[in-house]
């Protein structure tokens, strides 16, 4: 029997668990990041296909608090983004530019997008193609003149179709095969640099950013130091003022048209017990970032 490569864990996997990402494709994109230089502090970025959210953490920590980021997936996020990320589910394919302009015009957009795979080839490496040029058209909408474009692609007979609409919209085309690639992949990354400055973008304009919210600090819990013997206090004592939840401001969904949209958060799971007000939760710098502190630290309030 053939070992199925995609089962178990290799290098690149046991280190992306060790330093926090939930997926070992955060090195692709590292690697890219490092031979094109795509990621500045500050700069607005958008990630399509972005679940379980490596990437967007990667990006988040790269482009730093001043920056932001809009992360969208098909699946829901269980990953727990910074404060300057916001996750919307939606399928790329339909959702319009304008529903993914929230922070336009982007400084750079990645896809890392891929179907689900049939086994059949063709009809997969058709699809992958179609997720590229949709990668590709929203850039072409939604990225500032000089911004830079990610986007997977399997390999194909409409690879060099691809390629050449890149390099239509782009100053200059790579085509870079990561070394964290499985070896059976048949994926590459064509990547964008420099959007040209042409008539196609619809929107130019950078709005200005909204504030991150004030979240305040969060407090210590008071030692229980009280005698075990001690009394007890009712359970539900309804003239009792509600209890103050430490740094417990809530998140709430940024105003993104038609998808769910969480900022610094995840959507469409519900929060696990225990995880209302997390340190974490009020931590957005990019130093908060990657990792150990990226998965929120669990501590019940309550
Ligand atoms: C390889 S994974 C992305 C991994 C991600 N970059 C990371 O680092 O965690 C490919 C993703 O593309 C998403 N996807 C596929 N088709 C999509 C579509 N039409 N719209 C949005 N996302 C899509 C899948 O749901 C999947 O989560």
């Amino acid at each position: 029997m053939t070992k199925n490569p995609y089962k178990g864990p290799d290098s690149f996997t046991v280190r992306a668990k060790r330093e926090g990402y939930p997926a070992r494709s955060v090195f692709k994109l590292e690697e890219i990041d490092r031979r094109v230089k795509l990621f500045r502090n500050g700069q607005r970025v958008l990630d399509l296909g972005a679940a379980p959210g490596s990437w967007s953490l990667y990006a988040a920590q790269r482009i730093g608090k001043t920056g932001r980021l809009l992360a969208m997936d098909l699946k829901p996020l269980d990953t727990v983004l910074p404060i300057h990320a916001t996750f919307s589910q939606g399928d790329a394919l339909s959702i319009t530019n304008e529903q993914l302009a929230l922070y336009a015009p982007y400084d750079v957009i990645v896809s890392d997008m891929a179907p689900a795979t049939t086994g059949n080839r063709n009809a997969d490496q058709a699809r992958s193609f179609e997720l590229y040029m949709r990668a590709l058209a929203v850039a072409e909408a939604l990225l500032a003149p000089g911004g830079h474009f990610v986007g997977k692609i399997f390999m194909g007979e409409d690879f060099s179709a691809a390629k050449q609409a890149t390099k239509t919209a782009f100053k200059e085309e790579r085509t870079i095969r990561p070394e964290g690639t499985r070896s059976v992949s048949y994926e590459v990354f064509l990547i964008g640099l420099q959007r040209k400055v042409d008539g196609k973008a619809t929107i130019t304009e950078a709005k200005p950013l909204a504030p991150l919210p004030e979240v305040a600090p969060v407090e210590e819990l008071p030692a229980v130091d009280a005698p075990v013997d001690a009394p007890v206090a009712p359970i539900h004592d309804r003239d009792a003022p509600p209890r103050k939840i430490a740094g417990g401001t809530p998140r709430t969904a940024a105003p993104v048209p038609g998808g769910r949209a969480v900022p610094g958060g995840r959507a469409g799971a519900p929060a696990p017990k225990g995880r209302t007000a997390t340190k974490h939760a009020t931590k957005s710098s990019a130093t908060a970032v990657p990792a150990k502190v990226h998965g929120a630290r669990k501590r019940s309030v309550l």
